[in-house]
């Protein structure tokens, strides 16, 4: 069943009017949550820890840092530190700071799913999850328009939880485009999948085999960073823009018969129980255990794999080129 759209028309800002909001990081979605929220009229607080690198950013957008301790007496608390990082922070400052009846508000679900943080049960714990990175969600609300987000609520304690959801995300600029109510399990569990089975996992698995199997075969590596890497921009832009529909009118008919009768070669029924397979660990919480424990160990297998991905031609290759051509490097 499609997830029911919502947008700034249907979406009462009263819920949040008023209260203080502690955006809690300066990263990508801080920065973009506390500006948005403050052009909107909001009253916004902007929690670092001390030191903070972020400091001088936040002071050069006109807001002056607070401690963690006092951000987090604010009526809204926003969760926007390294999901590795929010653990400790609940435990060590937000639990014991916390109003009775303030919400928390997670940019992903993660942490609350799978019970890493179990938050006191006088507070309202919500999800406004942009769907973009910070950087959008800050570029289209300057623009006039949004990125589209999710909201979802785990506790509801002042009985109002579900209304600051979506009036949060109203100031935040997303319901200028699309907010659409999930839950945090569907959130956690399809941005983990889609990043495993397609945005990191697969789309690095398929560049990597198709480069080695065309330089195994002698054909030069520099064509074939080119052809199976770097022209990957153009299809996902096109994708991004137009759908798989839409892309496959812009292609030759060679590609376009070559995508109906090779693609379900290469992606097939065993890439689909793969995926049925990652999609349960998921599920049953088996590839966040097997996350922590690695993070436990020290990361052994992420920074040997790390190491030896970094040597791999493909990068050799890839960085002569790239230098080469200096305008990939400038932000978009
Ligand atoms: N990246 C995205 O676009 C994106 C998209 C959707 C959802 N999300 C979610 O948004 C949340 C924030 O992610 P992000 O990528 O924007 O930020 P991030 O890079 O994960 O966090 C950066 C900020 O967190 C602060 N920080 C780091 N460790 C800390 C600690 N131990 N205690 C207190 N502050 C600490 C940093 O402070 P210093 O400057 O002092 O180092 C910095 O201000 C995450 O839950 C993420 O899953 C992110």
């Amino acid at each position: 069943m499609s997830a029911a759209i919502h947008e700034d028309k249907d979406i009462d800002p009263r819920p949040i009017a008023g209260k203080r909001v502690a955006v809690l990081g300066f990263g990508p979605q801080g920065r973009a949550h506390a500006l948005n929220l403050r052009d909107s009229g909001q009253e916004v607080v902007v929690g670092l820890r001390t030191g903070s690198a972020s400091a001088d950013a936040c002071r050069q957008h006109g807001l002056e840092p607070v401690s963690l301790e006092k951000a987090a007496e604010s009526e809204v608390v926003v969760m926007l530190v390294p999901d590795s990082e929010q653990v400790a922070l609940y435990k060590n400052i937000l639990d014991k700071r916390m109003k009775k009846h303030s919400a928390l508000v997670f940019a992903h679900g993660y942490n609350i799913h799978y019970r890493r943080i179990v938050p006191r049960k006088d507070l309202d714990v919500l999800l406004v999850a942009p769907l973009g990175i910070g950087e959008q969600v800050r570029l289209q609300y300057e623009a006039g328009l949004g990125v589209p987000a999710l909201v979802g609520v785990h506790q509801d304690a002042s009985g109002q939880a579900r209304a600051l959801a979506f009036a949060y995300a109203k100031v935040n600029g997303h319901g200028r485009a699309a907010v659409m109510e999930t839950t945090f399990a569907e959130e956690t569990e399809t941005d983990l999948f889609a990043e495993q089975a397609v945005l990191c996992g697969g789309i690095d698995q398929l560049v990597i085999s198709a480069f080695e199997t065309l330089t195994e075969a002698g054909y030069s590596p520099d064509i074939a960073y080119f052809c199976c890497l770097h022209e990957v921009k153009l299809m996902a832009d096109m994708l991004h823009r137009r759908g798989i529909a839409g892309t496959r009118k812009s292609i030759s008919v060679a590609a376009e018969y070559g995508d109906y009768t090779r693609g379900p070669r290469v992606v097939n029924e065993a890439s689909r129980a793969a995926m049925r397979d990652l999609l349960a660990e998921i599920r049953d919480g088996r590839f966040a255990d097997e996350l922590d424990a690695e993070i436990e160990a020290g990361s052994p297998l992420i920074r040997r794999r790390r190491a030896a991905a970094e040597s791999h031609d493909i990068e050799k290759v890839g960085a002569a080129l790239r230098a080469r051509m200096p305008w990939l490097q400038k932000k978009e």
